[in-house]
């Protein structure tokens, strides 16, 4: 079957019910997990996700009819979670070789893990709560089977990729010319890379910017039925669901600041309204603080709402957004959280060098004696909140974010050799179909333009 008469606009969407599993087999033993006993916990995790994605589940009766990764190895680093199970088996459906590592040390589900490996015959490569040094073997082993399409969530394989290839490159006389990652690793062809998420996407923009980019990238976090609805609805509520898992606070009538008023800042802001919470927002693009003031929401300074706030979120993709002064001004028992990638947008390790003594209250809750004798408190040690102290997104939001994904990895075999080392949006087409997916299975019906509409909105002759 040739794989390039796949073709989206052909999705339609399959009739409802359960999904049947197949039961695999990791005949090579390659994975690193903490515990294969606990598949069959995992095992029902996944079902019950898949159940709650069926433009994903649609995709994957797809390719498992096409089979368009046949030949093909998939690389993935992402958050160890049922969802990205789901996302895997749809690439291994489709004939994929497919490897999976954490793109964070905390947020790996070790059932879910261990499920993919004993279930479904899906090298994984996670432990939760890995150290520094396993994270990057794990990242190392992914590589080490040479997969022709990554994905990402945060940049770390590309990254790795490209500092192995630095290493390389130092190594070949190349006239002083940068050469292409074909010429170098010649035995290992690159169709491309996809990113999930914005600090991935604006790490991957400034290495494209830079002349470092090597190989093409899809920014899937770029499409409209991702972060709209992953980044503003799934981290809005699975935020708010960490925060709630680690310390059981009452949000009615919370002082609640949120920093940045992003995709993600608004999510949380809004949701933290819904539960009565009174929200302060700090913000850097006077746009965006000016939409958040008209949202209705009071917009400060950090300087300022340190002072009174009582729980602090920061989603901005930045570091040091609340620094180490700001979070000596904190009233003794505020609440510090962060659902942004990396665990820089507070200082954690400012808080821990100048804290007098800390100790683990609850599970993702710790307590910090500060000199002074007031105790702040810091959750998940400042790493994504809503899949260290919850379990990320659900799976309904995912269900799009991974239909995305998984037509990136089929957009790389379409236009294998055609793509150059750049930073693409998925076409609008896979938004516009991806959508019309969604609605359908949440049983919306919505209007269409009718034939004079369409005449009108194009022409500039009509108007008076
Ligand atoms: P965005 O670019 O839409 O918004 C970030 C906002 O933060 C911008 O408005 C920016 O002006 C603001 N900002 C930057 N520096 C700031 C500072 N010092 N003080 C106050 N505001 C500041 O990005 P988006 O999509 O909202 O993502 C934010 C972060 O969350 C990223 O690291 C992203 O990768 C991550 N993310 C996390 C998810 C999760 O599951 N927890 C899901 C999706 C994204």
């Amino acid at each position: 079957m040739n794989s390039t008469n796949f073709d989206v606009k052909d999705l339609k969407l399959a009739p409802e019910g359960k999904k049947k599993i197949e039961r695999g087999s990791n005949s090579k033993g390659n994975h690193d997990v903490k515990d294969l006993d606990l598949a069959s916990e995992g095992r029902k995790k996944i079902e019950w996700a898949g159940q709650q994605m069926p433009v994903l589940r649609l995709i994957s009766g797809e390719f498992k009819k096409k089979k368009p990764f046949a030949g093909l190895t998939i690389g993935a680093c992402l958050h160890v979670t049922s969802e990205t199970a789901n996302l895997m088996m749809a690439l291994h459906a489709g004939g994929a070789e497919v490897y999976l590592c954490a793109s964070n040390p905390l947020s790996t589900q070790d059932s879910v893990a261990a499920s993919l490996v004993a279930d479904f015959g899906i090298s994984v490569f996670a432990v939760h709560g890995e150290d520094n040094k396993t994270y990057y073997r794990h990242i190392d082993a992914v590589l080490a089977k040479k997969p022709q399409i990554t994905m990402d969530d945060g940049a770390d394989l590309v990254s790795t990729i490209h500092k192995k290839l630095k290493i390389q490159i130092s190594n070949v006389k190349s006239g002083g010319k940068l050469l292409n990652i074909y010429n170098i690793m010649k035995d290992w062809e690159f169709l491309g890379s996809s990113e999930e998420t914005t600090t991935g996407v604006i790490r991957l923009k400034a290495m494209e910017k830079d002349g470092a980019l090597q190989i093409p990238v899809v920014a899937v976090n770029d499409s409209d039925t991702k972060h709209l609805f992953d980044n503003r609805y799934g981290t809005g509520q699975s935020t708010i669901d960490g925060i709630l898992r680690a310390t059981n606070i009452l949000l009615a009538g919370k002082r609640v600041v949120v920093c940045g008023y992003g995709w993600c800042g608004r999510g949380i802001a809004g949701k933290m309204r819904g539960m009565g919470a009174m929200v302060t927002v700090v913000e850097v693009d006077p746009v965006k603080a000016l939409e958040a003031v008209m949202d209705g929401f009071l917009v400060d300074r950090i300087g300022k709402a340190a002072k009174y706030g009582e729980l602090f979120v920061t989603a901005t993709g930045d570091k040091n957004v609340i620094s180490l002064e700001n979070l000596k001004r904190m009233n003794g028992g505020a609440i510090v959280a962060n659902s942004g990638h990396f665990n820089v947008e507070f200082d954690y390790d400012g808080l821990v060098k100048f804290a007098k003594g800390r100790k683990i209250l609850r599970n993702n809750l710790e307590e910090f004696l500060l000199p002074d004798g007031k105790k702040i408190y810091v959750l998940g040690e400042g790493r994504l909140v809503n899949l260290v102290a919850a379990e990320g997104h659900p799976a309904e939001v995912m269900d799009m974010s991974f239909a995305n994904q998984a037509l990136a990895a089929l957009h790389f075999v379409r236009n294998r050799g055609k793509l150059k080392a750049k930073v693409y949006r998925l076409p609008k087409s896979i938004d516009t179909r991806v959508a019309r997916l969604k609605l359908k299975a949440m049983k919306v019906r919505f209007d269409s333009l009718t034939l004079e509409q369409r005449k009108y909105l194009s022409s500039w002759q009509e108007g008076t």
